[in-house]
């Protein structure tokens, strides 16, 4: 199903009559990361549900929820819980709150994500900075006819993940003594988990992580003129790397353990942004 222009502007009109301030940056937080959110006060949070045209988080460690706060002098959108290719959205469904966050004046966008980790030099709980992203899945969210307000037809991607942003994310974790990697995120269509052969496959191909997410989020924000910063939290090894069983309490347990330093980096880089 494709979405009219006049789609993403109703939702975009439902969200201004009812936010106290417009936002400026806007932040995708990722599996058992909507921590952040519920960390902060003073915020107003909108369900998903309520907004004309979004879609339900089916997943159970997202929330489903934007929360708008003031995060230093930033005036912040998050979203607390993502959509997904695999719960069965098209990914316009996917990044559909990219747009409109774009018409509520969103310049920059942090997305997070869990991660499994291919570099074998990383270890559970390490946080990677996304320098760049490997797409197999054949999809695109900007496939089928182009919406010109957002931007055009063909765009660059060279710089997906944006320079500055990174370098300033990388002056953030080093004032916070926070340990940054940083390497390539490789997309994959999940739900299942990867086999072997495929991150064996990935790691040839130059990919340090691997996940279900992020990627239909930044090439939307890029056609559209956002900035993108990707934050990923290895929360684990990827599949053969150990012998261990994947699963998605693991994923969630470990990001719990690191909520707290999470919570942190994640602030540091909201107020320096
Ligand atoms: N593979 C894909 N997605 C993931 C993983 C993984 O190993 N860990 C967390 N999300």
């Amino acid at each position: 199903m494709a979405f009219t222009y006049e789609q993403y502007v109703e939702s975009a009109e439902y969200l201004r009559e009812r936010l106290p301030f417009l936002p400026r940056v806007g932040a995708i937080l990722g599996s058992g990361l909507g921590i952040y959110a519920e960390s902060l006060e003073e915020k107003t949070v909108i369900r998903y549900e309520e907004i004309p045209h979004f879609c339900r988080s089916t997943n159970e460690s997202h929330a489903g929820e934007l929360v708008l706060a003031k995060v230093g002098e930033n005036p912040v959108l998050m979203m607390s819980g993502r959509f997904h290719y695999f719960e069965g959205y098209s990914l316009e469904q996917v990044v559909f709150p990219v747009r409109v966050m774009k018409l509520l004046g969103v310049e920059t966008l942090v997305v997070t994500n869990a991660a499994g980790g291919i570099n074998t030099s990383f270890t559970e709980g390490d946080f990677m900075l996304i320098d760049d992203y490997i797409k197999l899945v054949d999809a695109s969210p900007t496939r089928g006819e182009n919406l010109p307000q957002f931007g055009p037809r063909f765009f660059d991607m060279g710089n997906a993940y944006d320079r500055e942003l990174r370098a300033k994310a990388e002056e953030v974790a080093k004032g916070l003594a926070i340990s940054l990697r940083h390497g390539v995120y490789a997309w994959m269509g999940g739900p299942q988990f990867e086999t072997p052969a495929e991150i064996r496959m990935l790691r040839t191909l130059g990919a340090d992580a691997v996940g279900m997410s992020t990627v239909p989020e930044t090439i939307a924000a890029n056609h559209c003129g956002i900035r993108v910063l990707g934050l990923s939290c290895i929360t684990n090894m990827a599949a053969g790397i150990k012998d261990e069983v994947l699963s998605d309490e693991d994923v969630v347990k470990t990001a719990g353990k690191v909520s707290a330093r999470l919570v942190k980096l994640m602030d540091g880089i909201l107020r320096g942004i």
